[in-house]
């Protein structure tokens, strides 16, 4: 089985270590079935103070990160990855002015072998190294973060348990949430009498199918509830369609 590696630059390599070494993540790790390789910009600065930031051309507020060092970073890793003979990676620069990153997209990425990943702070990095070295900018959502840790720590997380072997359970990526595009449907365990509330007497029933078909619909009326959005491209069988008709329908009168 091959190794997924993640590569990321930035000015914070121990928020990184730190936030990914724990729980599900640190065991992969430790199995060998995943690397992080948190590398500090600023240890590729060449300024004597060793300065990763400037003024704006052209003025504003904050600070602009430099060209040099993050070139020269991103280069260090290339190298390192070409002289183990691997083949060069896709480098993902974190910004709100990026794709936004989803479950289809998390999917596509977990195919790659290895990930280059750039975080920016302060009010940006030097446009030219970014046309040097980035070959996708993604953003995590509509909101601004304070730096890309917060979001390459999202991006690797989600990656990272699709990698085989990283989940114990590997059947359950089919019946989890963003599955056909269909938002999860509600668990229950013991007790089945909780504050005067019961368990749905069809998961008590054993009946196979009918705890499918009930678990398909409540997931069907849960994405519809809250995602309108996701029902468009929501896949459904022939009587499920039929199912989520009729329910409109009801709505309506
Ligand atoms: N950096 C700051 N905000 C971000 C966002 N929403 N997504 C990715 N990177 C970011």
């Amino acid at each position: 089985m091959d190794r997924m590696n993640f590569h990321v630059m930035t000015l914070f390599p121990e928020m990184i270590e730190q936030g990914l070494s724990t729980s599900i993540l640190g065991r992969a790790m430790e199995r060998g079935l995943i690397s992080l390789n948190a590398v500090n910009i600023r240890d590729y600065s060449l300024d004597k103070h060793r300065r990763v930031d400037d003024y704006p051309y052209g003025g504003g507020a904050g600070m602009v990160m430099t060209a040099d060092p993050v070139v020269r970073c991103c280069r260090a890793i290339q190298e390192k990855i070409a002289g183990e003979g691997r083949k060069k990676p896709r480098v993902i620069y974190l910004t709100p002015q990026g794709r936004v990153f989803r479950q289809s997209m998390a999917q596509e990425l977990a195919q790659e072998g290895e990930l280059i990943f750039l975080c920016g702070h302060y009010e940006g990095i030097d446009e030219r190294a970014l046309e040097l070295i980035v070959t996708d900018r993604v953003s995590i959502g509509d909101y601004v973060l304070t730096g890309g840790e917060l979001p390459v720590m999202v991006m690797i997380d989600v990656i990272a348990r699709l990698v085989p072997g990283v989940l114990n359970n590997q059947e359950s990526p089919e019946f989890e949430t963003f599955h056909d595009n269909l938002l999860e449907y509600p668990q229950y365990t013991r007790p089945e009498l909780y504050e005067g509330m019961r368990v749905p007497e069809v998961l008590l029933s054993g009946h196979h199918a009918r705890i499918e078909e009930w678990r398909r619909r409540q997931s069907i009326l849960r994405t519809d509830a809250v995602r309108p959005d996701l029902m468009e491209h929501a896949v459904l069988s022939k009587k499920e369609q039929r199912f989520y008709r009729e329910m409109r329908d009801r709505a309506e009168t």
